[in-house]
């Protein structure tokens, strides 16, 4: 029996933003411009271009969006400088400390920390929609074993949304919860649907007694005829990791969803978005590409400082995988507790993972090297991410997955966000055209 709906609008908590008197003065051929400044409730400030173009003609250019605001957003803010991480205002250390993945999910999403009542109607919610239509292990059996977990992640949120027409169909509130519910559930199932398929094991349906982190464990590790052992250790740790990539402000698999949402696509079509940007190595794929440097360092037997030479050489093709941060430039915040998470991860496993030892001499190199200093190149959430996941006998092409399932709270707060902006505008960005100029259809006989 689904809970009863609860009947929520996509209201979000409004912010005072602050339109400043000051403006900004843009001088165009000697026309001068007076461009609006606002203020987020952090003391951001922007240069609101909204009138640019049609006051001058002119459009801005930036690179890779490093100076461009595309939303104003509630959820997450981040501090670059200070190493400053908050959830809806609670920082990050406080949540990793005393909360849980799906408490901190529920506070992404709807804005505030629940009620004892709220988690349980949440977390029921969350039990209800765990299972995937019956249909969906067809779709798993179309897959070879060799095809990348991730790009089963983002077909099958896709194809999962195909057996709910009428969830999916229209812009309506009410059935955003279980939406919602559906999908932060069902993309555990999908993972660990992955990976047993991946190694020609049987799937293992989730247990409605077991809480979140526990069922994807228990999913992914058990066997038809005896259940994983769950030690609290390893679940926790896992918990935190999903808790540390629940959101992060307008990263690249996060805007990408917010450019899906506004062309008002259904939160699935969003979500899929999301996972095929989040694949990239420089992004969600770098925790898996921090393991692959190490092993390799590891394996030629170097002790990091070869390595580390190579990733200052622009023409090595090498980067210290898990190094820097387009916001950061000090000390990621969820890479210093997740370092700390190793440590007692592993000592409370008794495991030595020579890997480890490697990225923290890396890490010891790098901050006493100028050319990461200069640049302020810091190690992020993905250089010790690894360790944990490896620790815990996750396969490294489910590194990335595990990425994708915590931020899935992040990516639905933001497609709710976007939704419940009035103006609703599709986005769009311009461009300045670089090519042919004037051109003219030529048959091909006349084409030399
Ligand atoms: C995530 O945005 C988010 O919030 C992302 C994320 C999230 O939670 O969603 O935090 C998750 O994606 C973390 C980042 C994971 N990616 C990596 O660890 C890959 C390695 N890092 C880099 O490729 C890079 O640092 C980025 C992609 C993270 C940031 O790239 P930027 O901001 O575009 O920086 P850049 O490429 O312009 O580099 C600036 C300079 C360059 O040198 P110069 O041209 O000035 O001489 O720093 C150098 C770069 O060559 N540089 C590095 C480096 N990162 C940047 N040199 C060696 N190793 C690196 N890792």
């Amino acid at each position: 029996m689904i809970c009863q709906q609860i009947i929520r609008r996509f209201e979000e908590i409004e912010y005072p933003i602050k339109h400043m008197s000051k403006t900004a003065k843009l001088e165009i051929d000697g026309k001068s411009y007076s461009l609006p400044i606002i203020e987020g409730t952090e003391g951001e400030c922007a240069v609101d271009i909204a009138n640019l173009r049609n006051e001058s003609g002119y459009i801005t250019l930036d690179d890779g969006y490093g100076n461009t605001g595309s939303c104003q957003s509630g959820i997450t803010f981040i501090d670059g400088e200070k190493g400053i991480l908050r959830y809806r205002g609670v920082p990050i250390e406080e949540l990793a400390e005393t909360s849980t993945f799906i408490e901190t999910a529920y506070l992404i999403i709807y804005g505030k920390l629940p009620t004892h009542a709220e988690l349980r109607q949440f977390s029921g919610l969350l039990t209800e929609n765990e299972n995937l239509h019956e249909d969906m292990k067809y779709h798993f059996a179309g897959f070879p074993a060799t095809a990348h977990p991730m790009a089963i992640l983002s077909s099958m949120i896709n194809a999962s949304s195909c057996f709910y027409p009428g969830l999916m169909a229209g812009r309506n509130p009410a059935r955003f919860d279980i939406q919602a519910a559906r999908l932060i559930s069902q993309v555990r199932t999908i993972a660990a649907f992955a990976h047993r398929k991946s190694r020609g094991l049987p799937i293992i349906y989730p247990k409605p007694t077991y809480k979140y982190t526990a069922n994807f464990l228990h999913m992914m590790f058990s066997d038809v005829y005896q259940d994983y052992e769950l030690k609290p250790e390893v679940v926790k740790a896992l918990d935190l990791i999903f808790l540390l990539h629940a959101d992060h402000e307008q990263n690249c698999s996060t805007a990408t969803v917010r450019m899906v949402a506004s062309s008002q696509a259904n939160l699935f079509a969003c979500a899929a978005a999301g996972v095929c940007a989040l694949w990239g190595p420089l992004h969600g794929g770098a925790n898996q590409a921090v393991i692959e440097m190490l092993q390799q360092i590891h394996d030629a037997g170097d002790n990091g400082s070869r390595f580390i030479a190579a990733a200052k050489d622009k023409n090595s093709g090498r980067r210290l995988m898990g190094f820097g941060h387009r916001v950061y430039k000090n000390y990621d915040p969820r890479a210093k507790i997740i370092k700390r998470a190793c440590d007692q991860l592993l000592n409370s496993l008794h495991i030595n993972d020579p890997l480890l030892d490697i990225a923290k001499h890396l890490e010891e190199a790098a901050l006493r090297d100028p050319y990461f200093l200069e640049r302020k190149l810091y190690p992020n959430v993905d250089f010790y991410s690894g360790i944990i996941m490896r620790a815990i006998g996750l396969p490294l092409e489910m590194f990335t997955v595990i990425f994708a399932i915590g931020r899935m709270p992040g990516w639905i707060a933001n497609y709710k966000e976007t939704m419940a902006d009035p103006k609703g505008r599709i986005s769009r960005p311009r461009q300045i055209y670089t090519g042919q100029t004037l051109n003219h259809y030529v048959p091909i006989d006349q084409r030399g």
